[in-house]
């Protein structure tokens, strides 16, 4: 098979990584991809939002299969574009996207369709938002509206924190994704990211992961797009799986279904894993990002069969996957600065050598610089991640990679699974 794989990022390093190793690959085509993806595969310049270049691709390959990375190629179209060059895809079209794109549509979908999340109030100013607020206790979850790579959600402890954090939205701080702003009710618990694939029709579980969304150890600093991830998280006990499915997996793919939109591609539940059973914190059109990393480590099926199967309405007549016993991590490096202004363009050394047992490193924002060196980007650079028989030994072999990588300019979280090792 002919596979175009669509992104540039850690999670699309991943399925670059798992997807060359299946036996019904014979060309990968990434586009943009990044310098660790080019050692798998071709790369070709194309922005993931560049629609008709990428359906040119597909076609100039003859792509049996294209692979939808981010969020922003969903928005853009290139599932509904691909459809229409009948092109094989695994990833959802514009419409049933949006429960991604838009917070609103996402919350409005959800009363629709009785799925159990915290209450809202949406708001086209600063006004209204901070009227709002009256309505809601302390801490309050103030949210930009539209993709923010998840950076547009302030915890406030006050009103004056929580009034501040709307002005920052209204200031066009988000860009687009700042015109609106959601208040929302706090939800006390523990946090959980859990995929699940549909074809259209069918639908099934497909692994789980705790990531770690603030900047800083304990939880502390502002919100990221994730800072490192560990899987399997013993947060999904089988009853909140069990509960996850019943109540928003299925409920979600049956009413996208109904609302004209049927999904074909991976579902991404963010969660509240709360005293009341599981409360949807918002739902990804994609998988996880760095939560995809610690999948793929995990992942002992071949996964093409299931982006194919996805694809083309098959999913029924797949086995459900196999994960190994293993348990991996991922710890996520970044630029000093990020979720902020960060600088782009520091050397990152130490790349070149042979990690050890069960450590992979994927590229998340790098890019080539001169005589062969990898420079970081303004952001998420790299994800170092590691497989063991248990979380410490993957912790263990993961930190172990991290310090010997030279990058002075970049920073990490020192904790990453520490709620599992804490119970
Ligand atoms: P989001 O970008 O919507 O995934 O939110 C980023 C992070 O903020 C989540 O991973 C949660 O840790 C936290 N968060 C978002 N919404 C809520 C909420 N309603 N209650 C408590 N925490 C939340
Ligand atoms: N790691 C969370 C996300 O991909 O949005």
């Amino acid at each position: 098979m002919n596979i175009l794989l669509v992104g540039s990022g850690g999670r699309e390093h991943a399925l670059a990584w798992k997807i060359k190793q299946s036996p019904l690959l014979t060309r990968l085509v990434c586009a943009p991809g990044n310098p660790g993806m080019a050692m798998l595969a071709e790369t070709r310049d194309i922005k993931t939002t560049e629609v008709a270049r990428l359906v040119q691709l597909a076609q100039e390959i003859a792509a049996d299969l294209v692979v939808i990375g981010p969020e922003v190629a969903i928005e853009a179209g290139l599932a509904d574009a691909l459809e229409a060059a009948a092109i094989s895809c695994f990833g959802p079209s514009a419409a049933a996207g949006r429960l991604e794109s838009s917070k609103a549509f996402t919350k409005a979908f959800c009363d629709r369709h009785h799925l159990p999340t915290s209450s809202y109030s949406i708001c086209d100013d600063a006004p209204a938002a901070k009227a709002a607020l009256a309505h809601f206790e302390p801490p309050y979850v103030v949210k930009a509206d539209g993709l923010a790579a998840g950076k547009g959600v302030v915890i406030a402890t006050d009103r004056a924190a929580a009034e501040a954090a709307i002005d920052d939205a209204f200031s066009g701080n988000f860009g687009a994704a700042g015109a609106r702003v959601v208040i929302e009710e706090f939800l006390e618990g523990e946090i959980g990211s859990l995929f699940a694939l549909c074809d259209g029709k069918h639908s099934m579980l497909f692994g789980w992961a705790q990531d770690h969304k603030r900047a800083f150890d304990g939880d502390e600093g502002p919100n990221t797009g994730g800072m490192g991830t560990y899987s399997p998280a013993p947060v999904f006990t089988y009853d909140l799986v069990e509960q996850t499915r019943k109540r928003l997996v299925e409920p979600a793919f049956k009413g996208i279904a109904a609302d004209g939109a049927p999904y074909r591609g991976v579902l991404f539940v963010e969660l509240m894993a709360t005293r009341h059973g599981p409360k949807l914190i918002e739902f990804n059109a994609r998988f996880g990002d760095p939560e995809c990393q610690v999948l793929m480590l995990r992942l002992e099926s071949d996964l093409v069969p299931y982006l194919v199967a996805c694809a083309t309405g098959r999913l029924h007549e797949m086995p459900e996957p196999v994960w190994r016993d293993d348990d991996a991590v991922c710890v996520v490096l970044a630029t000093e600065g990020y979720p902020g202004p960060a600088k782009a363009g520091s050397v990152i050394g130490g790349l070149d050598q042979d990690f050890g047992e069960g450590v992979v490193v994927f590229h998340a924002g790098t890019s080539a610089g001169p005589d062969g060196a990898v420079l970081a980007g303004a952001g998420r650079a790299l994800n170092v991640c590691a497989a063991g028989t248990d979380l410490a030994e993957a912790r263990e072999r993961a930190y172990g990679a991290v310090a010997r990588i030279d990058w002075p300019q970049g920073f990490h979280r020192t904790d990453i699974g520490w709620r599992a090792l804490a119970r």
